[in-house]
């Protein structure tokens, strides 16, 4: 059998179906470090002039670590193990010279790594792959499709830097193609040198209520269980509107909603309005589906990524992770926008959403969630 914590190649057809299992994982094995040993000194970002990509602030409004540990960051990340590592591509007008980096997201600092090849085009390009034995240490058989959501929460999260240094098209390349890198980013500098369509990259819409504040993205955190609340129509409406349209045609959105009507809800075509198209409490099934996590079934709602069916090749079950990793990550910040609580939900077992509707199995799995409240039982407690 292949080894798991291989970063490459690894039969991702046998490890999703593996992981989709109801096998329970070992005991946990060790992690490793935290960063990727890149070779070379560690420099400094330099500051940005007023021309410049400012790759410092990027940086730190997406990978970079806030604590020693290196778990808190403005990306989310199954069980905090941040198995995502960036090279940095950097072309003219980022206030670092072009070059290949290494990015140390716990120093905050780069390592010169190659020089920069011919047609590397203006701006920086991230490219994101994994350390799988991070994720694998707690993780065991389950963790590939966790490593896929990651650099998709990761690219997302670059992403939402970007636009919150108000570049205008920042592009990402989640086509699931290549195993290595998993996924890229590419972000023009300011002046708009570099076209979107040179890095081959896709548009995603914004967000209503326009681009993240620095602070918001280093203030987005996954709430503790539980989550309690329902939230509005409004709310659930905005957040599946941004996971539909961030989350490509692979997938397919819902939430779960509890009472006074419970059941499984979707943005009706135009976007504009929630419809049921199920009837029945589903957030206990999917608390068993989420290996057991019980408080899932008391959350105010789920917000479900589904599709990817059991004959899906690789390079679909690349794109569907890193499309609904991508997503889920858009809708955290929007959900928080609207006073949300929020917390991913990854690790999915059985979890065959099609064939509990009474359609054909094997079909339409659950990919990805996010539980939603409308405060912590916390608040809710002392007020
Ligand atoms: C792909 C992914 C899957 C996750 N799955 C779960 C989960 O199943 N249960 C859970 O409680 N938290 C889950 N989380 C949330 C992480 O535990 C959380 O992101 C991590 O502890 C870091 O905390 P922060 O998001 O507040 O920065 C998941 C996060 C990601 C990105």
């Amino acid at each position: 059998m292949e080894d798991l914590r291989e970063d490459r190649p690894v039969d991702l057809v046998a490890a999703l179906a593996r992981a989709r299992s109801s096998e329970r994982p070992g005991a946990d094995t060790p992690a490793g470090t935290a960063v990727r040993t890149w070779p070379g000194p560690p420099l400094p970002i330099p500051e940005a002039g007023p021309a410049d990509l400012d790759l410092r602030t990027l940086l730190l409004l997406s990978l970079a670590a806030s604590d020693d540990s290196g778990r808190l960051r403005p990306a989310s990340s199954a069980g905090a193990l941040h198995p995502v590592d960036a090279e940095l591509v950097v072309g003219a007008g980022c206030s670092l010279p072009p070059g290949r980096y290494g990015y140390d997201p716990l120093r905050h600092r780069v390592h010169p790594i190659g020089r920069p090849a011919d047609g590397t085009p203006p701006g920086v390009t991230a490219e994101l792959s994994v350390t799988a034995r991070r994720t694998v240490s707690h993780y065991g058989h389950r963790a590939w499709p966790l490593l896929l959501l990651d650099t998709g929460h990761a690219a997302a999260a670059l992403f939402l830097a970007a636009r919150a240094l108000r570049v205008d098209e920042p592009a990402t390349r989640l086509d699931g193609l290549t195993g290595n890198p998993l996924a890229a980013v590419h972000i023009p500098p300011p002046d708009g040198r570099s076209p979107t369509r040179r890095a081959g990259g896709t548009r995603v819409p914004e967000a209503a209520g326009g681009p993240p504040t620095p602070a918001e993205l280093l203030a987005r955190r996954s709430t503790a269980p539980p989550l309690p609340g329902a939230p509005s129509d409004d709310a659930l409406r905005a957040v599946l509107s941004v996971a539909v349209r961030a989350g490509g045609s692979e997938l397919r959105w819902c939430a779960a909603v509890g009472p006074p009507r419970p059941g499984l809800v979707e943005l009706t075509p135009e976007g504009t309005a929630l419809r049921r198209y199920a009837a029945g409490e589903a957030r206990p099934a999917l608390a068993a589906w989420a290996a057991g996590q019980a408080w899932v079934a008391d959350a105010g709602a789920v917000l479900l990524a589904h599709g990817c069916p059991g004959d899906a090749d690789a390079a679909h079950i690349r794109l569907a992770h890193l499309r609904a990793g991508f997503a889920v990550h858009l809708a955290h910040v929007t959900a928080r926008r609207h006073g949300l609580a929020a917390r991913p939900v990854g690790s999915w077992q059985q979890a065959d959403l099609g064939a509990a509707l009474g359609a054909a199995p094997d079909r339409d799995w659950v990919v990805h969630a996010l539980a939603l409240g409308t405060c912590h039982a916390d608040e809710e407690n002392t007020t």
